[in-house]
């Protein structure tokens, strides 16, 4: 365990120009910005951001975080490597098109990176429980040690976080019905609290992530056929995150060799989803097998299949969603009414399918339950405007940009609706503050030359 959220991060200033999305990003020591260049070699689509937190141990990269006057906390997109002692772009950004200043560090984010909902690094709490009674009268028995829990509860309080089968692409896990992002309690079987998902096929695939020493040691021999003794502490310290000297004799008393047997059985690769670090391969093997980490994506869609925990039919089907499905949606709201995220993706299917009112309805009610999810507020001010009600849409796009001034869509949406109501010198504004939020928004250039066009000179 590391301490993931650092509260007072120093950052030393360098520059990073990033060849794919041509751009030039600037960290100071405070802050981090980035510009273009115009065919003039004049800065354009100027961005600054304060850095105000920092996540990772550094021992292989930290990523910066801001905290905007609104409260949301957004991934800036260049990370210190330590196998550099340099910038690069953050963990998923390494391409023509990225989420720039604009990716959201979420509470399920913060769920593996945070003691809690508020950004705090990682406590006790997460392996021992609530510690109240024994902070004041510390003895055995009030406390959770782990240590005395069987060995796959035991495991499971590391892969609460360590546990992920694919960072991107998929639905990779889904909480079950009616389980808050923080209610997993160490001890709990972690089956209760979620459901884990993978490509079917997968596991004949070398692909490794950043975050794959859970998702690897499952499909190791070495776990599979120890009888379920094997558990992360098997090999770390939970609380220094050390390894332990001989770990392997632990097991392989009598090996066919002697010397560094991680260093043949468990090399250090690079991550398919980071690739300017180096990761362990849980996966012990006998030959370990190197592959280009920038080709072992995925093309096609695989079906997805259960890992680790047995789900039941609409789970796997939801999860198997390559189009929106309305009806698997509603099966799914059926069983879990205050899944917030869920009645989003039905209002923005109803949208796709003309159904404007029934969209608006099922929006109107996940903003009510999150008046701060912008995406919710986005689609439902949509469903408003194709109902030919602008002013509607136009007043829940204010609230909408005022609450995150960084949702391009939401600006273009705007823009839209200033358009509509004849409102052109506020058109011409959004969009291009859409532009320099995101310069590569193909939608954003088109509709501001269109108005420019329309201009009187
Ligand atoms: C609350 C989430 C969480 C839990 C629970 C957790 N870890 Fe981690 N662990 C992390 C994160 C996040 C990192 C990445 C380093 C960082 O960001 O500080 C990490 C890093 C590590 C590291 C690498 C050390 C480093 O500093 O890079 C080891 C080893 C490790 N964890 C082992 C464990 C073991 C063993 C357990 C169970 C006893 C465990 N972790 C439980 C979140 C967690
Ligand atoms: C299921 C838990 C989990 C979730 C969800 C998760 N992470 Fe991580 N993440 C980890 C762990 C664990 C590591 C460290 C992996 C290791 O050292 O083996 C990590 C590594 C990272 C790193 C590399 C820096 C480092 O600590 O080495 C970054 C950056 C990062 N995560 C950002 C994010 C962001 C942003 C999100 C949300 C979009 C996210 N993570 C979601 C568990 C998680
Ligand atoms: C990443 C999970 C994790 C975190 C965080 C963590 N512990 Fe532990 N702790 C464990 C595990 C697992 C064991 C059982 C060790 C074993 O299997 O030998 C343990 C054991 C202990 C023990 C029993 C004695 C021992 O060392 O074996 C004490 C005392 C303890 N932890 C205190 C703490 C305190 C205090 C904190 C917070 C500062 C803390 N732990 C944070 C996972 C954790
Ligand atoms: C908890 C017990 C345990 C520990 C600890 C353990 N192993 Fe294993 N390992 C096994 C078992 C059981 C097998 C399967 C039967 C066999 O080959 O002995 C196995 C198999 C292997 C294999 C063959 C893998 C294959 O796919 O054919 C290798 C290589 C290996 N272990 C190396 C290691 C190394 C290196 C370590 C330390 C980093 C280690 N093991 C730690 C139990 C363990
Ligand atoms: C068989 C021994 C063994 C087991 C079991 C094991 N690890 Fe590791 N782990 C290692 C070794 C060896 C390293 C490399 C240590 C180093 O480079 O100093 C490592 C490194 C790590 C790191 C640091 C980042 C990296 O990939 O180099 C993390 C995080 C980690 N392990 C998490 C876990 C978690 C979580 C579990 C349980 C799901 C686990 N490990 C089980 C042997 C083990
Ligand atoms: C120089 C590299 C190297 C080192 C060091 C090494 N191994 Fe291996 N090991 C291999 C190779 C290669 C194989 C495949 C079988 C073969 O060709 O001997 C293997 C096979 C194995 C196997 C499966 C076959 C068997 O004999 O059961 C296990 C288990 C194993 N090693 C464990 C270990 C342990 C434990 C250590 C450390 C004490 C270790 N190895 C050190 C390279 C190494």
């Amino acid at each position: 365990m590391g301490r993931s959220v650092n509260e007072r991060p120093v950052l030393t200033p360098g520059t990073f120009y990033h060849r794919l999305s041509n751009r030039y990003y600037q960290v100071t020591s405070g802050a981090m910005a980035r510009h273009q260049l115009d065919a003039g070699g004049h800065p354009i689509n100027p961005m600054e951001k304060s850095v105000t937190l920092a996540i990772g141990s550094g021992n292989h990269a930290i990523t910066y975080v801001h905290r905007t006057s609104q409260g949301r906390l957004l991934e800036l997109p260049v990370s210190w490597y330590a196998k550099t002692s340099g910038y690069a772009m953050s963990p998923g950004y390494d391409r023509a098109e990225h989420l720039d200043f604009r990716r959201e560090i979420s509470a399920s984010c913060l769920f593996c990176h945070s003691a809690g909902a508020e950004p705090a690094a990682i406590d006790c709490r997460r392996c021992h429980g609530a510690v109240q009674a024994h902070r004041q009268r510390p003895q055995r028995g009030n406390i959770l040690n782990p240590a005395r829990l069987a060995p796959q509860r035991q495991l499971e309080i590391c892969l609460q976080c360590h546990l992920e089968t694919a960072s991107q692409g998929i639905t990779d896990s889904l909480r079950r019905p009616g389980r808050a992002i923080f209610s997993f309690r160490p001890g709990e079987p972690l089956p209760d609290y979620k459901l884990y998902f993978d490509r079917q096929g997968a596991k004949a695939n070398d692909r490794m992530e950043i975050n794959h020493a859970g998702y690897r040691l499952l499909q190791s021999r070495c776990y599979l056929e120890s009888g379920g003794r094997m558990t992360c502490t098997t090999c770390h310290d939970p609380h220094a995150a050390i390894v332990r000297k001989n770990a392997c004799v632990q097991c392989h008393t009598r090996p066919h060799r002697e010397g560094d047997c991680v260093g043949c059985h468990m090399p250090k690769r690079a991550p398919a989803d980071a690739i300017h670090t180096e990761m362990t391969d849980h996966k012990i093997a006998q030959r370990p097998r190197f592959t280009n980490p920038i080709r072992e994506d995925f093309v096609g869609a695989e079906p997805v299949v259960d890992f680790y925990t047995k789900s039941d039919r609409l789970s796997l089907a939801f999860a198997n969603l390559q189009e929106p499905d309305t009806d698997i949606y509603r099966a799914y709201l059926t069983r879990d009414p205050q899944n917030e995220p869920v009645m989003v993706a039905l209002g923005k299917a109803l949208l796709r399918l003309n159904q404007p009112r029934a969209a608006g309805e099922v929006l109107g009610k996940a903003v009510r339950l999150n008046p701060r999810d912008t995406d919710a507020l986005n689609y439902l001010a949509v469903s408003e405007a194709v109902q030919g009600n602008h002013r509607k849409a136009l007043e829940i796009l204010v609230k909408a940009v005022a609450e995150n001034p960084d949702h391009t869509l939401a600006r273009i949406n705007l823009g839209i609706t200033h358009e509509a109501l004849g409102e052109m010198a506020a058109a011409l504004a959004d969009y291009e503050e859409a532009i320099r939020l995101q310069p590569d928004s193909a939608e954003a250039r088109l509709r501001r030359n269109g108005v420019l066009q329309r201009l009187p000179r």
